[in-house]
């Protein structure tokens, strides 16, 4: 792609730019908080057809609307009571609700279901590319259907080059993994995948929370399908001292904190030094990118603690193994 295309947020003719294309049905990636996201003029039905065919998304798989702001929010979706308290607390952030539609979203966003996802992201620059716009803007991770989400612009030109208008880079993306998806559609609210929003801070406030279906074999959202997220090398999910390594394999490993034993792998990636989860989700879909890279025969990566963001981790690890041994349950 031609580098021009890549804007980054220091230049001051950049935003403006982006709002333009936005505005005549166009496509910009921009930072979020979580990932970078694919956006297009939510209200323009030719503008979101552009997102599945760049993205290879089946018109099955609905798109999050994003907004700037609760006003913004209620044009497009029916909010229940109980949802202004997740509004008040969890926005801007990552967390996504799933509501009853309004008849501005256009069918296609939704994929003709009668529910909406909505969020307000806190990333200054995609707050900014809304407002400037002017308008709400639909938009999925900005990656090919089914592979890992993009957390630097340079995931997105490497895969989408030619087909967007232009990426604003922001830098890499703070939280690293996607938002938290919560329905309010039910009787009880309903976690559909978990994310940047730890699912313990949503059950400290609604009760009860449906968490039961994150590793569902139905999905309910495409989200939720076991293979999705996915590199293209094998991976396993499997305890440290529970390696087993052919000689001949070439093995890449990432774990979330220092290991002690190396020999047996072509490269090495820790996490985070300390352990620290924030700093572990906050690198793990690029290190899968640099991993699947090297071309090697697996990648191996240590389970994590399941709590707070470790829950979105072995989620998104478990759904690139899908398939295969999953070593620790
Ligand atoms: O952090 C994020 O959520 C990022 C950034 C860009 O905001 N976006 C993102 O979008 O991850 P995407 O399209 O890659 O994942 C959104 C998920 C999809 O699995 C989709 O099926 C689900 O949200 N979804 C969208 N609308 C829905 C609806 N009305 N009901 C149920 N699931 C829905
Ligand atoms: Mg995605």
């Amino acid at each position: 792609m031609s580098p021009s295309r890549i804007a980054n947020i220091s230049d001051t003719t950049a935003l403006a730019r982006a709002a333009r294309i936005i505005r005549a049905g166009g496509l910009v990636a921009f930072p979020t908080e979580t990932v970078y996201g694919l956006g297009a003029d939510a209200e323009n039905p030719l503008a979101v057809a552009g997102i599945f065919d760049v993205k290879a998304r089946p018109r099955i798989d609905p798109i999050i609307v994003h907004v700037s702001d609760i006003d913004m929010a209620n044009k497009y979706g029916v909010f229940p009571q109980r949802a202004h308290k997740l509004m008040e607390m969890f926005w801007p952030g990552p967390l996504t609700l799933v509501v009853p539609k309004t008849s501005s979203v256009p069918s296609i966003v939704t994929a003709g279901l009668e529910t909406v996802a909505i969020r307000i992201p806190s990333h200054p620059v995609a707050l900014d590319l809304i407002r400037t716009s002017g308008c709400a803007i639909a938009a999925p991770s900005a990656n090919p259907f089914g592979y890992v989400s993009p957390t630097e612009a340079q995931h997105v030109a490497e895969q989408l080059s030619d087909s967007v208008d232009m990426i604003l880079d922001g830098g890499p993306c703070p939280i690293g993994l996607e938002s938290t998806i919560l329905s309010l559609v039910g009787v009880i609210p309903c976690i559909l995948r978990p994310g940047g929003t730890p699912v313990e801070e949503l059950a400290a406030i609604l009760q009860p929370l449906d968490t039961g279906n994150i590793v569902s074999k139905l999905p309910q959202a495409p989200g939720q399908l076991q293979r999705h997220y996915a590199t293209l090398t094998p991976l396993d999910i499997v305890e440290e001292g529970h390696e087993d390594i052919k000689q001949t394999d070439k093995v890449g490993l990432i774990s979330y904190k220092p290991v002690e034993r190396h020999e047996k792998y072509e490269t090495v990636i820790i996490l985070s030094e300390t352990g620290d989860m924030r700093e572990a989700a906050a690198n793990l879909f690029r290190s899968l990118r640099r991993l699947d890279a090297l071309k090697l025969d697996k990648i191996i990566v240590h389970p994590v603690p399941e709590k707070g963001l470790g829950i979105a981790i072995m989620d998104r690890l478990r759904r690139c193994s899908a398939g295969r041994k999953v070593a620790d349950s």
